[in-house]
């Protein structure tokens, strides 16, 4: 008796149990469909935030961005606009580098920031998705600026050279031929301002910034100097040819050909007067050509664009500039930061691109394609430039490196220093953050 009640409780339990196992399984196949499913419905889309200039933005968002996202419905570029100048863009970068978990998963970064960025190890090391075969696609100065210790943390989206612009048509109205020498710019300018052609006969960039340091390594490779040797960090600041080369920027100001403000002025305001037709010659990057001859400008189709000028010593110095796409190391999406990377660097993302801003394109075949020259003929020659432009120093130290420049070379255009005083300065300050 005692048995069979034991037996009927145990088979009471066990069909319970059988109850609750069948409905603890049911209940995890239930889940695991409906978490399944759940994702689909719901997925939102991988957000990748990258942060530029603000006149940068324009372009990018026109074109390129929504191509990209027709074409990769579940990734979305969220474009964070920043200051125009592109040290401040590089402190915002690196302050979010430094307070750890930084927002953005893309690099926008200029050429100079590389070794920089890769060396605090913020970046994505990028050498294994790129083959050195695709790599040559690209120009050779765009691609070396971008790697570090042997590796590569970028892709060049686009390239950039500083060049000479100037009044084709009142210098042929003139009868000049446009200028070779630092001599030829000063006659020919301050000849268009005797005649009242012109306020000014030539702007470029004087204020304290990194701009400041791109315009003088083009007028310092003009007098044949240097600034530092990346090789063996020699610096060249305090030799004769620095000294001329401010000699030269100093006097444009005292004798009028430069207005008093352009110590001042960054890019843009350049391009104001330039374009407004106040300026008979313009120091700038290319994004200046289509702007200045778009139909509303007063000086389309009225200009041409040349190598800087230089002495019998020096070379015609172009600043190597643009802009390259890495990756942040703190991402969580590293594969969708790629597949944007490759798209924005693509041939048809940078045509676009290039047809849409005046940008100059790290694609080689770009320089010579018929759309691009039918709209920039001068771009096949722009290759020529860019393969010859000169480098600031790609080391690890170039932002304080250009921090100590931008100071004293300010304070000596704005006669706070004399130039011997502040370029001695200057050396001895670089020498001693290189270690020589
Ligand atoms: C342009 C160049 C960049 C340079 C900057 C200076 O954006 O592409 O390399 O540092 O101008 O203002």
């Amino acid at each position: 008796m005692l048995n069979l009640q034991v037996v009927n409780k145990f088979r009471k339990i066990f069909q319970k149990l059988k109850f609750r196992v069948a409905a603890i399984f049911i209940a995890v196949i239930f889940g695991m469909v409906f978490l399944s499913i759940q994702p689909a419905q719901t997925q939102q889309p991988v957000v990748l935030n990258l942060l530029m200039t603000a006149p940068d933005a324009q372009p990018w968002r026109q074109g390129i961005i929504k191509d990209f996202e027709i074409k990769n419905p579940g990734i979305r570029i969220n474009i964070i606009e920043g200051p125009n100048a592109t040290n401040l863009l590089e402190d915002l970068y690196t302050s979010a580098f430094i307070l750890g978990d930084s927002p953005y998963d893309l690099v926008n970064m200029d050429v100079i920031w590389t070794p920089k960025f890769a060396a605090a190890n913020w970046l994505l090391d990028l050498t294994d998705r790129i083959t050195q075969q695709e790599l040559t696609a690209f120009s050779r100065l765009d691609v070396e600026g971008r790697r570090y210790k042997g590796k590569l943390y970028a892709i060049p989206m686009r390239s950039d050279v500083g060049m000479l612009y100037y009044r084709e048509d009142l210098l042929k109205e003139a009868g000049f031929n446009p200028p070779e020498s630092f001599e030829d710019l000063v006659k020919i300018s301050q000849s268009l301002q005797q005649k009242g052609k012109v306020n000014w006969g030539y702007v470029w960039q004087g204020k304290q910034y990194e701009g400041l340091s791109a315009m003088f390594v083009e007028i310092l490779e003009g007098f044949g100097g240097y600034w530092v040797n990346p090789e063996t960090l020699e610096v060249g600041l305090d030799q004769p040819e620095t000294l001329a080369a401010i000699e030269f920027l100093k006097n444009t100001i005292q004798i009028g050909i430069s207005p008093p403000g352009v110590t001042t002025y960054q890019e843009e305001e350049t391009r104001r007067i330039f374009q407004n037709g106040n300026s008979a010659f313009l120091r700038n990057w290319p994004y200046v050509w289509p702007l200045a001859n778009a139909e509303s400008s007063p000086i389309d189709g009225k200009i041409a664009i040349k190598p800087m000028v230089h002495t019998k010593n020096g070379n015609s110095g172009a600043c190597l500039g643009g802009w390259a796409l890495g990756i942040s190391k703190s991402t969580k999406h590293p594969e969708a930061a790629w597949k944007a990377i490759s798209y924005f660097t693509s041939e048809e993302a940078q045509r676009k691109f290039v047809l849409e801003a005046g940008f100059v394109p790290s694609r080689r075949s770009l320089f010579l394609d018929p759309q691009i020259v039918a709209k920039y003929p001068h771009y096949p020659q722009l290759l020529k430039v860019v393969d010859q432009a000169v480098l600031r120093p790609p080391i690890a130290q170039y932002a304080q490196t250009s921090d100590i420049l931008q100071r004293y070379l300010s304070a000596a255009l704005t006669s706070r220093m004399t130039p011997e005083v502040a370029m001695k300065n200057a050396a001895s300050e670089t020498r001693q953050l290189l270690g020589r």
